[in-house]
């Protein structure tokens, strides 16, 4: 049984939308020898990620850079776990009001300190949630899972 982990934080909700689309993507019937555990970054810690074998990352945008929420997530689990995690495949998600980008490059930047291995592309949603949106996130969490399922991750 291989062990997903979704991290994101949100606060008024957009994120959130998108975290429980990559759930449904992960927990699809098609995927059968995958758990997933959906965290909100606050309640994440280092044993989860020690307990994961892929992680989704979501966060909104704020002021150009990712969500506080989830940047202490990484400044309380990064030396906890260091040498300790293989390489994660993981993958992104972002709500953004109109950008994204700074989002994203912080946490690759992060990311490879891990290291977590970026296996998809990002889904940067912006404005309000739209369902092409939410699909691709739950394709992205179909694809996380899947690939660890399949072993391709
Ligand atoms: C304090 C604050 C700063 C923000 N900064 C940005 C930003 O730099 N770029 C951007 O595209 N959107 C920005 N936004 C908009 C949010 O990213 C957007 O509303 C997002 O959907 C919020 O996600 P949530 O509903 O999961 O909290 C900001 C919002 C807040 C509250």
């Amino acid at each position: 049984m291989k062990h997903l982990l979704i991290v994101y934080h949100t606060k008024t909700g957009n994120t959130g939308k998108l975290a429980q689309a990559a759930l449904k993507g992960a927990t699809s019937e098609l995927v059968a020898d995958v758990e997933t555990r959906l965290r909100r970054a606050g309640a994440a810690g280092p044993d989860d990620l020690l307990w994961a074998d892929g992680l989704l990352l979501g966060t909104p945008e704020n002021f150009g850079y990712m969500s506080g929420a989830l940047k202490d997530f990484f400044d309380r689990t990064f030396y906890e776990v260091e040498g300790r995690i293989q390489p994660l495949p993981c993958a992104i998600f972002i709500s953004a009001g109109n950008d994204g980008s700074g989002a994203l490059r912080a946490i690759r930047r992060i990311a490879n300190g891990y290291p977590f291995t970026e296996v998809q592309e990002p889904v940067i949603a912006r404005g309000e949630v739209s369902s092409s949106q939410l699909a691709a996130c739950e394709e992205l969490g179909l694809a996380l899972a899947a690939g660890l399922e399949a072993g391709i991750y």
